[in-house]
């Protein structure tokens, strides 16, 4: 089970693993920009790795997959740790929810039936309501935001019940979060991995967290209707079963970060990873005007469990990280920053971007120029064909074919 995630390099991950493997077969790879971390996992075996993203969800999946414990909890550990904790955070939400849980469960079986309007009727008038919705004998919101872990957990019942995910699907969601809360710690990282992809499974959405879908009618309420029927807790169940922790070469010497890449760079540039001989960076910068923080804001709130707010109609984050390789007007000094950083730590650097990025669609700039300001050595390392997944950060299709570059800035 994947995470269908926005620049996904996994398919050409074996591809730009074994060029640098071939290059540098020594060096410790830093990814700067790891996303779901498909480089690091194809370079784990073969090589020390570093991975770096801006975004919490982003560095809980890397440290699921490249550090700690590296070994898949057993079904009956988990169900040992996690039931107890689960059952009892789910009755003190089913208490207060018990009426729209009905309500919602009469809606979904009468859409079974052919009445599809049920529903539509039930989800509008859920979401009408303010968000975060006060649920009736817990805390406010601003008691949960002042003491987080306060229980029950229930912040996506109140913040994205009846939007990205059904009544009984939000209390599922908060009862299993409260259960990873409470879980040995050397497993809690790989838990939460698991229930990022049972959520990302489960979402009525296109595919994405910037918006959630409205019903208005038949076909997309019927759509809404097969997304709200599946269960969270089976699909967590089976992600953890089918995970696959990569073999590392130094699982104790990767290490994970969670840093603006540039900031990150400037900081090795002053003090340098211990025990690296060779420092390699390989990055895939954001590439369009697609935020992260927005696309996948509900992830960073899974992860973060905040009570952050809710903006716009996205129920967006009220603080989010905005980065400027997604602004035409900022995205060349950006990168020319990035580059410059890179440079400046001594490491060799792989740079994946696609032909239609904005960088490259709105200057026409060669980025091998811009990369020969700061490394006197620069090529075309490599040229493929990629479906880039768009999920709707760009109009039109779905996926879009692109050709993707890797260039390369060293010193010989
Ligand atoms: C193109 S995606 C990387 C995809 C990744 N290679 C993969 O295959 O999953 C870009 C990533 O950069 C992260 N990001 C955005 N701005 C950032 C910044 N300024 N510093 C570090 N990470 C950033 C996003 O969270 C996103 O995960």
């Amino acid at each position: 089970m994947v995470v269908r995630y926005m620049g996904s390099k996994r398919t050409l991950a074996p591809n730009i693993a074994a060029l640098i493997n071939a290059e540098h077969p020594t060096a410790t790879v830093l990814d700067a920009f790891a996303g779901m971390c498909a480089i690091g996992c194809q370079l784990a075996p073969k090589h020390r790795v570093i991975a770096n993203d801006v975004h919490a969800f982003a560095a809980t999946v890397a440290r699921a997959l490249l550090t700690t414990p590296g070994i898949r909890p057993e079904r009956e550990t988990a169900i040992a740790e996690l039931t107890p904790s689960y059952s009892r955070n789910a009755a003190a939400l089913a208490k207060t929810l018990r009426k729209r849980l009905d309500l919602e469960h009469q809606a979904l079986a009468r859409a079974d039936d052919g009445d599809w309007r049920t529903l539509m009727r039930f989800t509008l008038d859920e979401i009408a309501k303010p968000t975060p919705r006060q649920l009736p004998g817990l805390p406010t919101e601003h008691e949960y935001q002042r003491r987080t872990r306060r229980v029950p957990f229930a912040l996506f019942s109140m913040y994205y019940a009846s939007a990205y995910f059904g009544v009984r699907q939000a209390l599922e969601i908060d009862s299993l979060r409260y259960a990873i809360e409470r879980a040995s710690p050397e497993n809690r990282d790989v838990y939460l991995y698991a229930l990022i992809q049972a959520c990302s499974h489960c979402v009525a959405a296109p595919g994405h967290f910037a918006q959630h879908l409205v019903p208005r009618d038949m076909a997309n309420t019927m759509f809404i209707a097969r997304m709200r029927r599946r269960s969270i807790v089976a699909r967590f169940w089976a992600a953890l079963s089918n995970l696959t922790i990569p073999a590392c070469l130094h699982r104790a010497g990767n290490s994970v970060h969670r840093n603006d890449a540039t900031t990150y760079l400037q900081e090795l540039a002053i003090n340098a990873p211990a025990e690296v001989d060779e420092l390699v960076i390989y990055a895939d910068p954001p590439y369009s005007k697609a935020q992260y923080s927005r696309y996948y804001h509900v992830l960073e709130t899974l992860v973060l469990y905040d009570y952050p707010g809710a903006t716009g109609k996205g129920r967006y984050r009220k603080q989010r990280f905005e980065t400027n390789f997604s602004r035409a007007a900022q995205v060349e000094s950006e990168m020319n920053q990035f580059v410059e950083a890179a440079a400046a730590t001594g490491a060799s650097l792989y740079l994946s971007y696609p032909r239609n990025g904005l960088l490259l669609r709105r200057r026409r700039t060669d980025l091998r120029d811009l990369m020969r300001n700061h490394y006197p050595r620069v090529r075309l390392a490599m040229t493929k064909a990629l479906s880039h997944s768009t999920m709707g950060g760009a109009p039109g299709a779905a996926t879009m074919n692109v050709i993707e570059d890797v260039y390369y800035g060293g010193w010989e």
